[in-house]
């Protein structure tokens, strides 16, 4: 390919340092209705408010904009984690911590990500609640629907779901209450975002 690729002045670390953070990509993979959205967007916020800048990257809302052309067949998924790993690999870039929140249901695809955005950048979070407990929740009726033939392909039910098998932590959400899961989320990311850390 004809691309020659420019270096710019400005660094990652520079960025990092005048933020005065290290930019993360903090991935979060489980079952629709695990609670990825709810961690995701409660971590954020708590974050922002210790003056940490972050960017929330979300399943259904990158399915509605930048990857609308996408299918949920295991090619649709693939391209789908690609995309958003580039994504994150440019948030990284810029110095920010990305959270991103996307059922990811294939191995293949999740190390793809870490190797996109570099394996120190990358914090694997699985959210992990039995298909049961998402099937009972059911927040957006999908599971209905998917068991009613409707919704086909759908993750645990006629899709599969690829569980992580080392990952960075692991949230029994139908254990935790949000505040307990925040809790140990904090305890794992902040040592890893504090601009003294390595
Ligand atoms: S992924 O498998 O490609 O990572 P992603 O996280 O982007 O999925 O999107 C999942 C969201 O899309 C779900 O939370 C749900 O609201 C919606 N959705 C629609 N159809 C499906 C399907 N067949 N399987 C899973 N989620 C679906």
């Amino acid at each position: 390919m004809n691309l020659h690729p420019i270096s710019t002045q400005v660094t990652k670390p520079d960025r990092e340092r005048l933020l005065n953070q290290r930019a993360k990509v903090i991935w979060f993979t489980g079952l629709s209705g695990s609670g990825k959205s709810t961690l995701a967007v409660r971590l954020e916020a708590q974050l922002h408010k210790q003056g940490y800048k972050t960017y929330l990257l979300d399943g259904d809302n990158i399915r509605s904009g930048l990857n609308s052309d996408l299918t949920f067949d295991a090619a649709g998924r693939s391209e789908n984690i690609r995309r958003i790993g580039e994504v994150c690999k440019l948030f990284v870039d810029a110095g920010i911590i990305v959270l991103s929140a996307f059922i990811s249901p294939f191995k293949s695809d999740r190390e793809k990500v870490r190797r996109i955005v570099g394996d120190e950048n990358y914090i694997e979070v699985f959210v992990n609640a039995p298909l049961e407990v998402c099937e009972q929740r059911d927040v957006k009726g999908l599971y209905r629907k998917a068991r009613a033939g409707q919704v086909k392909e759908f993750t645990g039910i006629d899709s599969p779901y690829e569980v992580p098998e080392n990952p960075d932590l692991v949230l029994q959400t139908h254990q935790l209450s949000v505040s307990d899961s925040l809790k140990l989320l904090v305890q794992v990311i902040l040592p890893r975002i504090q601009q003294s850390s390595i």
